[in-house]
């Protein structure tokens, strides 16, 4: 049986801050940052906007396909969570009126949770084909404002539907894993911010590819060149090239300069000009490389590496199905990505400043450009509404 992606769509703020406006702030040369990183935007979400909002924009245009009640489970992943033991999925399920016949559970290890959850849901279907599965990866990435960390924040989301049978990739089984207790970056429960250990985390991260590649090999006998584009987890793109580097040492490949800018550079677009977006962030370098390759990718093999600080790792693969071109949403992608608005550095601090979940009473005025949005708190109680 083939399960694994039937359509995937993914939404952002509606507001970026542009690293030459986050560099002329802070008296940095711009470069640092378009080439030291390869970062140029970053998404900022606005306050009334959290990983509920983002989500509901990112299932929407999914469900307007589909019969919901069809919808068995909703799996909402996020480092970001709005509540210490409500899912945001149960949030998501009541704005977006899901089946109350349907399981909701949130899944967490900072950027990892969203390949987790993916894998749970595949999992789920082999064991019944009838399930069809809502996976959601939804991040804001933020750090605390004059630390290494502040030029790598980011939000999105990014909506899967898995299936039987699916429409844009069929998930191969067989992956490989890497767990190690480590601190290289964390997040405190009283903490809107995450702490890090910036270039440890660096470190971390190509060990554990390392070590998931190891396990992948293993049990599934494939070699790099069986792989035709390699997805990587992209907190910044520059993470990716090093990982790619790191890969091709790893296993002696023999790799031109055309040809690792064809395996990697398209399934980095978007993630330059969005920003890092945890769990989300891996899928959205697969929709980038869906929409923006020049060459048709069907049949062709997918790779997907998964890192979680702290740490997870993940290493697996899929294959691309005819027909993908016809049910992916790229012109909803490049609408959404290029309508956002630019941001001083002042405004983005004005939004940056305003807390949220530890808030008892709010109402939010209207920023976020919709179709849902987090309207208030009241009695510490979260209230979303559909806006347009
Ligand atoms: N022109 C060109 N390049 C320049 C430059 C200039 N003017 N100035 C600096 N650079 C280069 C540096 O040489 C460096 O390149 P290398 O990494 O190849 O050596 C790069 O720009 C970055 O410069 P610094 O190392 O001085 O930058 P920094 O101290 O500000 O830290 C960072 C960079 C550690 C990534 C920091 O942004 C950070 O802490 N980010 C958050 C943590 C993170 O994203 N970690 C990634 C792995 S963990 C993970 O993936 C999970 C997750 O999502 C968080």
């Amino acid at each position: 049986m083939k399960v694994g992606i039937d359509l995937i769509h993914f939404a952002t703020a509606d507001y970026y801050l542009g690293l030459d406006t986050f560099a002329a702030e802070k008296h940095i040369d711009v470069e640092k940052f378009t080439i030291g990183i390869g970062q140029e935007k970053m998404s900022i979400a606005p306050p009334d906007e959290d990983v509920v909002s983002l989500a509901a924009k990112a299932a929407a245009p999914i469900l307007r396909q589909i019969d919901t009640n069809e919808i068995s489970a909703v799996l909402f992943a996020t480092e970001t969570g709005v509540d210490q033991s409500k899912s945001a999925g149960v949030f998501l399920h009541g704005l977006l009126g899901l089946p109350n016949r349907c399981r909701v559970v949130e899944f967490k290890h900072a950027c990892y949770a969203g390949a987790a959850a993916l894998q749970m849901a595949t999992t789920m279907i082999r064991a019944n084909s009838k399930e069809k599965v809502l996976v959601i990866a939804a991040d804001i990435a933020k750090y605390d404002v004059d630390t290494s960390g502040e030029a790598t924040q980011g939000c999105g989301a990014v909506a899967m539907l898995i299936t039987e049978s699916p429409r844009i990739i069929a998930i191969e089984a067989g992956s490989g894993y890497y767990t190690d207790d480590v601190m290289d970056f964390w997040r405190p429960n009283n903490r809107t911010t995450a702490l890090v250990d910036g270039k440890y985390s660096t470190k971390v991260y190509l060990n554990s590819l390392k070590h998931a590649w190891e396990h992948f090999t293993e049990q599934t006998n494939r070699t790099f060149n069986d792989i035709d584009y390699f997805c990587y987890h992209i907190p910044f793109t520059k993470m990716a090239e090093k990982a790619h580097k790191t890969l091709i040492k790893k296993t002696g490949a023999d790799v031109t300069q055309d040809q690792f800018e064809a395996q990697t550079l398209a399934s980095q677009i978007y993630n330059r000009i969005v920003g890092n977006s945890y769990s989300a962030s891996l899928f959205v370098s697969f929709i980038s490389l869906l929409d923006n390759n020049r060459q048709s990718v069907e049949g062709k093999r997918i790779s997907f590496f998964s890192y979680g600080s702290g740490c997870v790792a993940e290493f697996f693969t899929g294959i691309m199905q005819s027909g993908y071109e016809k049910v992916l949403m790229t012109q909803e992608h490049q609408r959404k990505i290029a309508q956002r608005k630019p941001l001083s550095y002042q405004e983005y601090l004005d939004f940056y400043k305003q807390a949220d979940s530890v808030i008892e009473n709010i109402v939010y005025p209207l920023t976020n450009k919709g179709p849902y949005r987090l309207a208030g708190i009241k009695d510490h109680k979260r209230y979303y509404e559909k806006t347009n």
